[in-house]
């Protein structure tokens, strides 16, 4: 069984580093633009087996220690009568604004959010056969309710901001359904096959620390000790916003994930042991070859002590990289030595 992942989760040490990609199954990949030329990305996650089949490929492809079920952050909102088109982000017809919008919204079973989820991750689970680590994940309250509210990606996200300013009382009623929905969603998830689970808070950078701390924390934390009651490994996932990252560091979470504009070794030192850490190579140097890929994660590699890291980048991997960078990528960290 190759559990680096876990290990590195809790701190134990591996005698190599774990490495995953975030949005490792995509359009990067000449087989996965194959198979979205006969179906449309709704379908790949609808399907079970096109899903399993999905979240397999980057590992039949490379030696990767995770793989990461093939679905979207808005998925499980199906499950609340908000289910999205992609196009190619996602886009929902019907936003939730109103009061009674938000009082209407069904809670859901545990079995009735997005159950082709666990499905597909019963079918990787038997495939994978102890090969890499399976990860499922879900979203974050604050970006699930910012797609929510907005309907589709609006730079800055002001409805839900205005949302924040003019209605925190509706606002909370809204987090709080989804907290709720996506805690049963991971625990499902588990159950269903996954190792550990990854919470994206995509969006949370965009309220200030005090407003975050007083509208989005509260159900932020609510929602990691659920999985974590039921003894599931939790990576908390944080984009664009230095001002939070010590907050999200207090989080109940076995590690914290960020993007690629903080320096990871400085934020090792300044947090201490004890929290994993995952990342943080920006997506765009892949862009630049593999001897730049390659150069960059050995720095990244120089600059975060082993214990502790799980390597990835600090966003999803962008469409237009080549297969050699990723390969530079694993080779980096494959060939590191580690002495403990
Ligand atoms: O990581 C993986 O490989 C698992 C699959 C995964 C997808 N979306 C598949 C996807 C995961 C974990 C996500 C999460 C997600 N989705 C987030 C949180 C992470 C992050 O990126 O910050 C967000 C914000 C979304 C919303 C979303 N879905 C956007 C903005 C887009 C379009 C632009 C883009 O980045 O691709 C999507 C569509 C989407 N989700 C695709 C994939 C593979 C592209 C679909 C296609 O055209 O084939």
């Amino acid at each position: 069984m190759n559990d680096l992942i876990l290990k590195a989760l809790h701190g134990e040490p591996v005698p190599r580093r774990p490495l995953w990609i975030m949005r490792q199954a995509g359009r990067y990949l000449p087989e996965y633009r194959e198979l979205r030329k006969k179906h449309s990305f709704e379908e790949l996650c609808e399907q079970p087996e096109l899903a399993a089949e999905v979240t397999l490929q980057p590992l039949r492809r490379f030696p990767l220690d995770a793989a990461i079920i093939f679905a979207d952050l808005v998925t499980p909102l199906a499950a609340i009568g908000r289910p999205f088109r992609f196009n190619p982000g996602p886009v929902l017809d019907r936003p939730v604004r109103t009061a009674e919008d938000i009082e209407n919204l069904p809670e859901p079973e545990a079995e009735e959010i997005a159950p082709e989820v666990p499905r597909a991750l019963g079918l990787v689970k038997q495939e994978l056969g102890g090969k890499a680590v399976l990860l499922g994940f879900g979203g974050a309250p604050w970006s699930l309710a910012a797609y929510l509210i907005e309907g589709h990606h609006v730079n800055g996200f002001p409805t839900i901001r205005a949302m924040a300013a003019g209605r925190p009382d509706l606002l909370g009623e809204l987090l709080g359904k989804l907290a709720r929905l996506t805690a049963k969603y991971l625990v499902a998830q588990h159950r269903a096959g996954a190792d550990a689970v990854q919470v994206f808070d995509t969006w949370a950078g965009l309220l200030p620390l005090e407003d975050w701390k007083r509208l989005a924390r509260p159900h932020l934390h609510w929602l990691l000790e659920e999985p974590g009651r039921n003894g599931v490994p939790r990576i908390m996932f944080l984009q664009d916003a230095p001002h939070l990252l010590d907050a999200y560091a207090a989080l109940p979470s076995e590690a914290l994930a960020i993007d690629w504009r903080t320096d990871l070794g400085s934020l090792r030192e300044r947090l201490g042991p004890g929290k994993a850490l995952q990342g943080n190579l920006d997506p765009a140097v892949l862009l630049a070859g593999p001897q730049v890929t390659r150069a960059a994660a050995r720095e990244l590699l120089r600059r975060v002590p082993p214990r502790g890291h799980i390597v990835n980048l600090g966003h999803g991997i962008m469409p237009e990289t080549s297969i050699a960078s990723v390969e530079a990528l694993l080779a980096a960290v494959h060939e590191e030595e580690i002495r403990s």
